[in-house]
């Protein structure tokens, strides 16, 4: 029988072990803190931004919030950041994206120091897990391996592919993979004979960006597969990169969308923000 894994419940237990650290961390009179900076009002961000502050009021984590104008300028934003690098009470710094436009992003992510990096973007993050030295990871690939060990999904010795290779996604997720002793195989818009190499995954992550592209036939009997996507079907319904209904026939398990990877991104952000407090503390 095909198992729904199930994000929102495994998402509610990680909250609820960070909501007991913080907790913690307070009787020894540290308040966890993340910053959270947003520049300009895009609609998406403000609602992602909103999660994040209700689930650091869940977990007990103060969340200072800074609503920054369209026109803030780069210097602004990068002199805001310095500070709160220097602030010893802020754990956490998170500059939602996209920003606006006439903002150098590399710039912008590359002043975060990495001991406040909780989002895992900084170059020093990215280049900390891929020779497996400590360092904060990118929170929805995190999610993805607590997801699967959670669930009693072996990684070890498993073919696991991943369709999709952004900086965010797809990259960390392999080196991930790999340091669970996965074999892994990262697939983009340039792979030829996508279907045959996702039908050899025991672990497929569906990460392409295009609404239920992933149908029974790119699967083998048996795999797991945790879908990453999020669209608006024809119907205006939320749903995946992978065509739930057809794939679940298939598979063993299998994450829903709405459900599923989604509650689990902001899980791990809570979770970052304690660690990155534990490691300043320490
Ligand atoms: N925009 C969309 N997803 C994210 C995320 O995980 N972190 C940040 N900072 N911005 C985002």
């Amino acid at each position: 029988m095909t198992k729904k894994i199930d994000g929102k419940k495994i998402s509610l237990e990680i909250k609820e072990e960070v909501k007991v650290r913080v907790s913690e961390l307070k009787e020894e009179g540290l308040q966890v803190c993340l910053a959270v900076i947003q520049v300009g009002n895009d609609p998406a961000s403000t609602v992602y931004v909103g999660n994040k502050k209700k689930a650091c009021a869940y977990t007990g984590i103060e969340s200072r919030a800074f609503a920054l104008p369209e026109e803030t300028t780069q210097e602004e934003l990068l002199e805001l950041i310095a500070r709160l690098n220097e602030d010893d009470t802020v754990h956490g710094i998170l500059v939602q994206l996209p920003i606006p436009a006439h903002m150098d992003e590399k710039k912008v992510i590359e002043a975060i120091s990495p001991k406040k990096d909780v989002d895992g973007f900084h170059p020093r993050s990215v280049g900390a897990l891929s020779i497996g030295e400590p360092g904060f990871v990118s929170c929805t690939p995190a999610g993805i391996i607590q997801l699967l060990k959670r669930s009693g999904v072996e990684i070890d010795g498993k073919e696991c592919v991943v369709v999709g290779r952004s900086n965010i996604v797809g990259k960390p997720m392999a080196m991930l993979l790999l340091r669970e002793n996965g074999t892994v195989t990262v697939c983009h818009s340039h792979t030829k004979n996508l279907k045959e190499i996702c039908r050899r995954a025991d672990i497929l992550v569906a990460a392409i960006g295009k609404p239920k592209f992933f149908d029974d036939s790119y699967v083998k009997e048996g795999a797991v597969v945790i879908d990453v996507g999020i669209h608006r079907d024809e119907n205006n319904k939320l749903c995946g990169d992978v065509d739930y209904e057809k794939v679940a026939e298939k598979v063993s398990a299998v994450t829903p969308v709405p459900g599923g990877v989604g509650p689990m991104t902001i899980a791990m952000l809570m979770n970052n923000c304690v660690e990155a407090a534990v490691r300043m503390k320490d």
